[in-house]
């Protein structure tokens, strides 16, 4: 949106917009923080990034780019404005200072955790690395700057199947998420395996993906009785999941890919009814910009770590400028060569 609009612009706007999903009342009161926030964004030659789970009244309105997490690292990777404020998790926040240094990075919450980059330490890393030495390490953006620094690219579920292939090695080692690994081993014809069954004889290593355990806390509750209860009732629907879902989910859906993947499909295909397996805020905005097309509410799973941003945490974190990001200079640097070499990678799917 326009950042110089007025109060009654932004209102007409949202309402608009987001009427259909949120009450009017509400609307006016996030029309007003809306403004301020476009207010402090220009006085302190600010950028919002924001990922495509931020809440409809968020997304709609306060970043000047939104996207998955590939699009985003790119966009961070590019801006000339002071500030960056990333409204994602605490990762994505650190990717982005990974790549500007100089530059403050602001995340509007304290936590912004996430599952999957809580379940691998560079411990864990360093003891794969012994376990299997010579072998390529691939680690999901979904990490902290750490483990990043002790790998050999990052991938994101938008480039992951180009970065596995990226490796003229047959086998990978590819972290921490086991469904993002199991989906990927379909997508690139290799057999998956998990390290307390792996034989480090190298022999027995021939086009491998060695996993880890780790899982998202959301994508992990979608189930194949979801898709079956959705296409009972809705015989024409059209299932889109995100790579983080159980590989039996991925099977059963008729497509696959990033959030900005899924956002795509949608604006692309004539269906008239979809059950988006991902995080639901996503459906929200989906819907908002398709009014013609149904979002069957079949699941709805917020993420309580994207769930923390709010139009009210992104005020006070230009306000106050909080949650500074800081990424130790040793470690960034080592970071960076993973981000860098995996935005030098293509994507699976062209992005907006
Ligand atoms: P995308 O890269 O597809 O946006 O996914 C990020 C994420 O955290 C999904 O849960
Ligand atoms: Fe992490 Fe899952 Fe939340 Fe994405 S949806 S940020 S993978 S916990």
């Amino acid at each position: 949106m326009n950042a110089c609009m007025t109060l009654e612009q932004t209102c007409k706007m949202m309402v608009k917009k987001l009427g259909k999903i949120i009450p009017d009342v509400e609307l006016r009161y996030k029309a007003e923080l809306v403004v301020e926030i476009n207010e402090l964004k220009k006085e302190k030659n600010a950028v919002i990034l924001g990922h495509n789970y931020m809440e409809p009244a968020l997304f709609y309105t306060v970043p000047d780019f939104v996207g998955d997490s590939l699009e985003l690292s790119r966009k961070a990777a590019e801006t000339d404005k002071d500030i960056i404020v990333f409204c994602g998790v605490r990762f994505m926040a650190e990717t982005a200072k990974i790549l500007n240094p100089d530059k403050t990075v602001l995340l509007p919450s304290a936590k912004g955790g996430c599952s999957l980059a809580a379940s691998i330490t560079v411990d864990d890393v360093r003891m794969l690395k012994a376990k299997f030495p010579g072998v390529p390490i691939i680690t999901y953006i979904n990490t902290y700057a750490d483990v990043k620094a002790e790998v050999d690219v990052c991938c994101t579920s938008g480039n992951a199947k180009a970065v596995v292939e990226s490796f003229a090695e047959e086998t990978v080692i590819f972290l921490p998420d086991e469904y993002l690994a199991r989906n990927v081993a379909v997508e690139t014809g290799k057999k998956i395996i998990f390290p307390s069954a792996v034989s480090t004889d190298s022999s027995s290593q021939k086009n491998q993906i060695i996993g880890w355990g780790g899982r998202c806390e959301v994508h992990e509750k979608f189930t194949t009785g979801d898709i079956a209860d959705a296409r009972e009732q809705f015989p024409d629907v059209v299932v889109l999941a995100h790579p983080e879902c159980p590989p039996e989910v991925v099977e059963q859906s008729d497509y696959s890919g990033s959030t900005t993947a899924i956002v795509n499909y949608v604006k692309q295909s004539n269906a008239q009814r979809y059950l988006v397996l991902t995080e639901c805020s996503m459906g929200d905005n989906i819907a908002a910009e398709n009014p013609d097309r149904e979002m069957v509410r079949i699941c709805s799973i917020r993420c309580p770590h994207m769930n923390e941003i709010t139009l009210e945490e992104t005020r006070d974190s230009l306000k106050n400028i909080q949650y500074k990001i800081e990424v130790p200079e040793d470690i960034r640097l080592r970071a960076k060569k993973s981000v860098d070499r995996m935005l030098a990678i293509g994507s699976n799917v062209p992005s907006n």
